[in-house]
């Protein structure tokens, strides 16, 4: 047998020569696929997800947060708080076409049916189109801005009736997470959140993958991801987050608060 020169292939190690493989294997089986990449326990398909979703398996969990035909699109890189003299600092304006319109109800039928539990983040703009749930997730991004909304919805298919809610702050300077590669980028400890109502649930799809969050989570909870995204831009995005969350597995590891100060004093 010949010796496979994993360099001359462009890829680094055994592990690496591995995925190139299954990456190759993968797109035999889907051709509608621009690009197929595997890193690790991730298979991440460049393409429209109507046409990739009938060759992917069935998933144990859909978490996945679609446009919600909001024009967000355009947004801004969130509020950046002032610079010296006063001067609003820059914030960097994205530019997009994938959310002048939320998806149509087949390619939500697709993506329930892709999948046996589920949790659609923006799930309050598709009401219409699911069937009504009890346990909704919320997250309470302490807003201090009146006019920013306080926070997200999820709608889920899981067990129980009782809404659940998740505090963590997404508000400019507070925000805990930094460094927002795309607009609607959901930080990774509420995907970290919402996945832990399924610790059972193995592989899980996002065929709305954006900028990889949901990937991001997988890898540090050991889970197995399958993502989809149509955009090239956000999908190279995508497949440097996971590939960074595997190489440092502690990159998104919250500092500890500080502890904190006592001011005045205790009264009986
Ligand atoms: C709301 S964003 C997801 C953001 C993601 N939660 C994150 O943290 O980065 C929705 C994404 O769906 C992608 N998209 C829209 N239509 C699609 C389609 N038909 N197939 C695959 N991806 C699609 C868009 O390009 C966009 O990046």
């Amino acid at each position: 047998m010949t010796k496979y020169d994993a360099k001359a292939n462009g890829v680094g190690c055994y592990h690496d020569w591995i995925d190139h493989k299954r990456s190759a294997l993968l797109h035999e089986r889907c051709p509608a696929a621009k690009r197929v990449v595997v890193i690790g326990n991730c298979e991440l398909y460049q393409g429209d997800n109507t046409q990739i979703l009938p060759h992917v398996e069935y998933c144990d969990l859909l978490a996945t947060d679609p446009p919600y035909g909001i024009k967000q699109d355009k947004g801004f890189d969130g509020f950046d708080g002032f610079g010296g003299f006063g001067k609003p600092i820059q914030r960097r304006q994205y530019d997009g076409e994938w959310d002048q319109d939320r998806p149509d109800p087949e390619q939500l039928a697709m993506c329930l049916t892709a999948a046996r539990k589920h949790i659609i983040w923006g799930g309050n703009f598709f009401a219409d189109l699911l069937p009504p749930q009890g346990k909704w997730l919320w997250w309470d991004k302490c807003q201090t801005m009146p006019t920013y909304g306080d926070g997200e919805l999820a709608w889920t298919s899981l067990n129980g009736s009782a809404p659940k809610k998740f505090v963590y702050s997404n508000n400019g300077l507070m925000a805990k997470e930094k460094g927002r590669v795309h607009p609607t980028q959901k930080p990774v400890a509420v995907m970290e959140w919402c996945l832990g109502f399924l610790p059972d649930a193995h592989t899980i799809l996002d065929p709305f993958m954006g900028s990889g969050t949901t990937g991001v989570a997988c890898v540090k909870l050991g889970r197995k991801f399958i993502g989809i995204e149509l955009d090239p831009n956000y999908f190279d995005i995508a497949c440097q987050r996971i590939r960074k969350a595997y190489d440092q597995p502690d990159m998104f590891v919250e500092q500890p608060e500080p502890a904190p100060i006592q001011e005045g004093f205790d009264y009986e």
